[in-house]
């Protein structure tokens, strides 16, 4: 793993904007995985900036986003639909049906998953994924013990996310409990991966992941075993 040290979540932000920018100029056809979450939220911005700028175009791009909390309708705020709206989707010229984010609504969400990650591979698979990292280790919403192999699928949080998630909420009962999140499977399969870490609170997570062993107790540590990941670390996490 590569791991590139920022002075500040600015200069993080920075280059991986920078990044996914450079993929996206230098291909015809391109699929991103994209993450939500307090991280990368400087990162769409420094894109949307772009944006307004330079008229990078989106329409050559795909989107899939990693998870979707179960229950929230895509107008709720608190919804990854709403976040990828507000942070991305509405500030530069991705056609809409070419963003897809798990429908955590919907009745039968076996069938979600299912079709979920059909329509990745009808794409080809993801050519960038961009992660946090939760500080459980936790990458979408694959919490610890998830199988290493497996796809999108429904999850039960742990008590850990719920937690860190109920800053967005008001309050730990207003997080939902359960999510769809592409699995550890599903994001292995990626061909390049760019992982955001930024803040004191992910010091130890990241400890664990740049020299801790590979273990499903610890889902980021497989990470360890991709041959195209780039960490972006701010110093506070490093
Ligand atoms: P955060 O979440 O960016 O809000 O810290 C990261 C994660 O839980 O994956």
């Amino acid at each position: 793993m590569k791991v590139i040290r920022t002075t500040n979540h600015q200069e993080m932000s920075k280059i991986a904007a920078n990044i996914i920018l450079d993929r996206i100029k230098s291909s015809s056809h391109i699929t991103l995985g994209l993450a939500t979450g307090g991280t990368p939220i400087q990162t769409y911005a420094y894109l949307a900036e772009d944006y307004l700028e330079n008229q990078t175009s989106y329409q050559h791009v795909v989107t899939f986003n990693l998870d979707e909390y179960i229950g929230l309708p895509k107008d709720d705020p608190n919804s990854y639909h709403y976040y990828m709206h507000q942070h991305l989707f509405s500030k530069v010229n991705i056609p809409r049906d070419q963003t897809f984010i798990p429908n955590g609504l919907t009745e039968d969400l076996a069938a979600e998953c299912e079709t979920y990650e059909q329509k990745i591979q009808q794409y080809n698979g993801i050519d960038l994924q961009l992660l946090g990292l939760g500080k459980n280790g936790h990458i979408g919403f694959n919490e610890p013990g998830t199988p290493f192999d497996q796809h999108t699928h429904i999850v039960s949080l742990t008590r850990s996310t719920i937690q860190a998630n109920a800053r967005f909420f008001g309050t730990v009962e207003e997080v939902p409990k359960q999510a769809i999140t592409m699995g550890i499977g599903s994001i292995m399969e990626s061909k390049e991966i760019l992982l955001l870490v930024s803040g004191k609170e992910k010091n130890q997570a990241l400890n664990k992941l740049l020299h801790g062993r590979i273990d499903e107790q610890f889902p980021a540590s497989i990470l360890n075993n991709h041959e195209n990941v780039t960490i972006i670390a701010d110093e506070d996490a490093i």
